[in-house]
């Protein structure tokens, strides 16, 4: 069976299956009507969600599926304590395909470890959020061609931003990929992203924190919300968060050509202006966020009993009681999980649910 808690889960083939798969329901809608008939989509949502659980809901229903679940854990027995497995047990004697959004790092992976049907991350914490990954390369795709040989900016919040961890992550595995990071130096991109992807994948990157003098190579530019939930101390959000705003004065640096994403919600940092401006394509990715996300259920579906698709092999994780992961939005420090660690680059020791360094 396969799982989508990181973007790693798939191969570059099965990411390339799912992008060609979604190109065909846009020229054969009818033809997948009624794919899913019978089957029923769990969204589990711990975390506020207008697209991306509604744009799951549309998906499955499109497909002639059903879907059940719940926007707000405090209508569920999380508000009594049930922990995130004993959910998903339960979720899985009534759902064939579970998606969950969860605030805490790693929750959708200790999911996985005990369900008997394909379970979705639909966000986790600042962590993952790899179907907004699909929606974004979905997105590249139609607006551009072509995956290979782009040069992408990511502008704004770069440290908390799970849309931007997941989407280089995704990325590396293409070719000729040119990464420019924009962002203040308090929001840049954690360092497992630049060693433990950028560096051991060979994706060229450099950081700069001026959109002016960035904009102009770009091929896409993807925008970011600064992501105030995230953050502990409110002033240095205060300090932060005007920090890039995009307006038709810098578009008018930019290639005629260049794709400018956002997975929205936007806050300020994309001012209306440029909504009109036919490079402005975030509009056209929510809708292809959800096909992508029909793409994705019929595949997992379909691949539940595929030997050829399964997890792939992660090495064993290291199991050591003097190690510590010290993120409080952790997994291992919310609810009863064994504190599990793996090696990584430059060996550095990193937290097997949430890949926080740890000491
Ligand atoms: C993003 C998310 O939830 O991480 N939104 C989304 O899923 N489309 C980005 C954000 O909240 O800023």
């Amino acid at each position: 069976m396969k799982h989508l808690i990181d973007p790693t889960d798939l191969s570059k083939e099965e990411i390339d299956q799912i992008i060609a798969l979604a190109q065909d329901i846009i020229a054969h809608r009818e033809r997948y009507q009624g794919s899913m008939a019978h089957k029923k989509l769990a969204t589990l949502f711990y975390e506020p969600s207008t697209r991306t659980r509604l744009s799951f809901t549309a998906a499955m229903m499109e497909l002639g599926g059903q879907v059940l679940g719940f926007s707000n854990p405090q209508n569920s027995s999380a508000a009594k304590g049930e922990t995130v497995q004993d959910t998903v047990r339960v979720l899985g004697c009534f759902a064939d395909i579970i998606a969950m959004r969860h605030p805490i790092e790693g929750a959708p992976l200790v999911a996985s470890e005990v369900s008997r049907v394909p379970i979705i991350n639909a966000g986790d914490g600042s962590h993952s959020h790899p179907t907004q990954t699909l929606t974004d390369l979905l997105t590249i795709k139609r607006e551009l061609g072509h995956i290979d040989d782009i040069t992408i900016g990511f502008c704004g919040d770069l440290r908390f931003g799970r849309t931007v961890h997941s989407l280089i992550k995704a990325l590396s595995r293409y070719h000729g990929i040119k990464v420019v990071l924009i962002a203040p130096d308090e929001l840049r991109l954690p360092d497992y992203i630049k060693l433990d992807v950028c560096e051991k994948m060979g994706v060229a990157y450099r950081e700069t924190d001026s959109l002016d003098e960035a904009i102009p190579e770009l091929d896409v530019l993807y925008m970011t919300r600064v992501q105030k939930e995230r953050f502990l101390d409110e002033d240095e959000f205060d300090r932060v968060k005007d920090s890039f705003v995009l307006d038709a004065r810098r578009m008018a640096l930019a290639k005629p050509k260049m794709a400018v994403l956002h997975p929205l919600p936007r806050v300020n940092e994309i001012l209306t202006e440029v909504d009109e401006d036919p490079r402005a394509a975030y509009f056209r990715q929510v809708e292809n966020g959800k096909l992508v996300r029909m793409a994705l259920i019929i595949s997992l579906m379909e691949w539940k009993n595929d030997p050829e698709h399964t997890m792939p092999e992660h090495e064993t994780p290291i199991v050591n009681p003097a190690l510590h992961c010290t993120n409080p939005k952790c997994i291992c420090n919310n609810e009863k999980h064994q504190p599990r660690f793996r090696l990584a680059e430059n060996g550095i020791m990193r937290c097997w649910y949430c890949d926080s360094k740890v000491r």
